[in-house]
């Protein structure tokens, strides 16, 4: 584990990203670049030196209220609500042939930015970006409605329903997978007709903001997608409250979730939240210990362990307990902690600095209250926000480290007894999202996917997606389901119209 100099990742950023990344940037409003009204920017930081990057305009209510009324406008009135079904696939369509001939840019637009590998944004953040929205173009032709039979009505009654878009939508995104969870909002809401507003996370707005030039090069009419730049206490609150909005799509802290609820209230616009995590993954004895052991390494540290979806709760059959953690953490100790940009890089810095001291808070806090510290738990340099893939163990039900989403590289292994006591304890969680075992036993594994309340359940696999599959929360991980044919019940209203002939 080395950390480079300042220069030295600098030196890595090439010419036309290191252009694009410090340039002062403008946010997107009925297809015009614009500043903010209060002529207000923030910083962005490169997490692998924490140097400023750029300054990006600083929206807030009056830039979002502009952005929602060039959006209304779009839906009620602009050539967007007249095109054909078909018209706008192939938009879609376009959009993500665009960014796969950006795919270099984009990658490492993400890799500085947000402080991943490149070689991890090129074949997972880009490539399920623009698979995300293939398979939306496909769903532009097929929102259907019914033609309904009716229960007690007489015969010249005659029914059916329309599938509507919803109207005009504000989406709030985090800075995990910055283009990936813009993709996840924008695609189903552009496959169901609707104009949007979105807001990027502060920490990482740089790839939205080109993608907000692709969807102008692709053709997709002025106002149809708005980009306001901004932290969440303004531009975003301001998004959650704005009366005009009919729908509100939020993934974020659960803490902020329920903001997001209170604020939606005013004009009781609909809501989607797809929130934290703290997945149980669950090692029996019986499974293939060498897949389990890689398997429950990549539940945690993808992403440096900054996914909803983390495999945080590592649940060890006893007999195997040594050994798996002894296989997690020699893998843990292999991987190879430094900048983004270099091509040995397995693991980046946390996205910043706020993350950089949550993260040590937690691990502390374990230590505090008796949990052991097996491998790592310490920052690594002293510029970025690089923290080592850390492993412990001594924790329980009760403990900040097993109750809370700590979202960085830090897993916590619990060793079990009885199948009864970890179906038990795996659900014993405010949260939902997702959730592993490792089994050969088929039968254990279908009885627990079934027994767990969570949205998402692996069996001998983690952090698998696809674009057809749906994904989000049971309980405090969130409202509905980002992706699959689900997520376009959130972007549509279901209208019955009744005739009598
Ligand atoms: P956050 O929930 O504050 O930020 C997520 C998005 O919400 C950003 O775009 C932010 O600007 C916006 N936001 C913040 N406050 C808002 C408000 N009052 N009204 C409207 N929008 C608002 O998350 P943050 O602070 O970046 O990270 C804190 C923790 O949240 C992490 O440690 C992690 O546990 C969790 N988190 C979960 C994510 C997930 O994918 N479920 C993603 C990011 C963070
Ligand atoms: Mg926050």
């Amino acid at each position: 584990m080395s950390v480079a100099t300042i220069e030295q990742v600098n030196s890595l950023i090439s010419p036309k990203v290191q252009k694009y990344v410090t340039s002062h940037r403008r946010m997107l409003i009925n297809g015009d670049w614009v500043d903010a009204k209060t002529g207000d920017t923030f910083h962005v930081y490169n997490p692998a030196t924490g140097e400023i990057l750029s300054n990006v305009a600083a929206g807030d209510h009056a830039d979002v209220d502009l952005a929602v009324r060039a959006a209304r406008r779009a839906f009620e009135e602009g050539p967007w609500s007249r095109m054909t079904h078909g018209q706008r696939g192939k938009l879609i369509w376009k959009l993500a042939d665009l960014i796969e001939e950006n795919l270099e840019e984009f990658a490492e637009i993400e890799s500085v930015d947000n402080g991943k590998p490149l070689a991890v944004a090129r074949v997972a953040d880009i490539p399920l970006a623009t698979d995300l929205f293939r398979y939306m173009s496909g769903w532009t032709t097929k929102i259907e409605g019914q033609t309904i039979s009716l229960s007690s009505l007489p015969q010249e009654y005659f029914a059916y329903t329309l599938r509507e878009p919803v109207g005009v939508v504000g989406q709030i995104i985090p800075w995990n997978f910055p283009l990936l969870m813009a993709a996840w909002k924008l695609g189903p809401a552009l496959a169901a007709g609707c104009t949007i507003v979105l807001k990027p996370a502060e920490q990482t707005p740089l790839s939205a903001l080109r993608l907000g030039e692709l969807i102008e090069e692709a053709g997709f009419p002025k106002g149809v997608v708005n980009i306001v730049t901004g932290y969440g206490e303004t531009a975003g609150a301001a998004l959650a409250a704005h009366p005009d909005i009919d729908k509100i799509a939020f993934t974020g802290s659960t803490e902020v979730g329920k903001l997001i609820v209170h604020a939606a209230a005013g004009n009781l616009k609909k809501v989607s939240l797809e929130l934290g995590g703290k997945s149980p993954n669950i090692v029996f004895a019986d499974a293939d210990l060498e897949t389990a052991i890689q398997g429950a390494t990549n539940a945690i540290y993808f992403n440096h362990g900054q996914c909803c979806c983390a495999g945080s709760r590592l649940y060890i059959e006893k007999e195997i307990f040594d050994q798996v953690v002894e296989g997690v953490s020699a893998n843990a100790k292999r991987i190879n902690v430094t900048e983004g940009l270099n091509p040995q890089c397995d693991m980046g810095p946390l996205v910043s600095e706020e993350q950089l001291d949550r993260v040590l808070g937690f691990i502390e806090s374990g230590e505090k209250e008796g949990a052991k510290t097996v491998i790592g738990g310490h920052r690594l340099g002293d510029h970025g926000y690089f923290v080592e893939p850390t492993l412990i163990t001594n924790a329980h039900a009760g403990m900040k480290v097993i109750d809370e989403e700590i979202f960085g590289p830090v897993v916590c292994a619990l060793p079990f007894e009885k199948t009864e006591e970890v179906a038990t304890q795996m659900n014993q969680t405010a949260y939902g999202l997702a959730g592993a075992v490792w089994t050969k036993d088929i039968s254990k594994a279908h009885r627990f996917a079934k027994a767990m309340r969570a949205g998402t359940v692996w069996i001998n696999c983690y952090n698998i997606f696809d674009a057809a599959l749906p994904f989000g929360g049971y309980k405090q991980s969130g409202w509905g389901r980002e992706m699959g044919r689900e997520v376009l019940e959130h972007y549509t209203e279901v209208k019955a119209v009744c005739l009598k002939m």
